[in-house]
């Protein structure tokens, strides 16, 4: 089974299950493809109720933040049928590919899950030019993700370092995203 649209490596995606978005590593090695998911979360516990993932592949640095820290209201989310079930996918996405996910082992913090591939389909090829600004919206999140698990200095650090690139190299969207992600830790804008 061929990777499709993921490639080699992690893909950090916008992850839908029912009714719920939330940035997610899909992590391919050796033509596999699985994700580590922590337990608590929306995304592990539709993956255990419901069997199913979609990646959205998707650029909207604004989109990362939000769906990191809240819920998206009803009409970001688009029904499709994939492998005769129906799932799931960002309404804005690029491209999107549908997952059939078993749990193949859980630990006490996370559960590792094995995606089958059903269904992908790309919408909208559009080039996306590398941009530090964008990238640097990825690490800031992913590191403010980790602050509300366990604060320390490191992290508050890695931010502050992160904010910067995005305010020297981002565009508008990308500077949006940062005061969206100031607000959501309580970070002055002014910092
Ligand atoms: C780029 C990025 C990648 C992430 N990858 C993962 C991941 O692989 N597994 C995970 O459990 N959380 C990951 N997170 C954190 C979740 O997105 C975050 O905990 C989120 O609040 C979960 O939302 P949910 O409760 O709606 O599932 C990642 C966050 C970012 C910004």
């Amino acid at each position: 089974m061929g990777l499709g649209l993921l490639r080699d490596g992690i893909n950090e995606v916008i992850a839908t299950t029912y009714q719920n978005a939330a940035p997610m590593g899909i992590i391919c090695r050796h033509g596999e493809a699985r994700m580590v998911v922590y337990r608590g979360s929306h995304t592990a516990g539709h993956i255990e109720d419901d069997g199913w993932v979609v990646a959205n592949f998707i650029f909207d640095p604004v989109l990362y933040v939000r769906t990191a820290f809240e819920d998206l209201p009803a009409d970001y989310f688009t029904g499709e049928h994939a492998g005769g079930i129906p799932v799931q996918r960002l309404t804005g996405a690029e491209a999107w590919a549908a997952y059939s996910a078993v749990i193949e082992r859980k630990t006490n913090e996370a559960l590792i899950v094995s995606l089958t591939l059903l269904r992908e389909e790309i919408i909208a090829p559009v080039v996306h030019p590398v941009n530090r600004g964008f990238n640097s919206i990825i690490e800031a999140t992913v590191h403010a993700t980790r602050v509300v698990r366990s604060d320390d200095e490191t992290l508050q650090r890695l931010i502050r370092h992160y904010a910067r690139l995005v305010k020297r190299c981002g565009g508008d969207r990308e500077l949006e995203a940062l005061s969206l992600l100031f607000g959501y830790l309580g970070i002055p804008e002014k910092s």
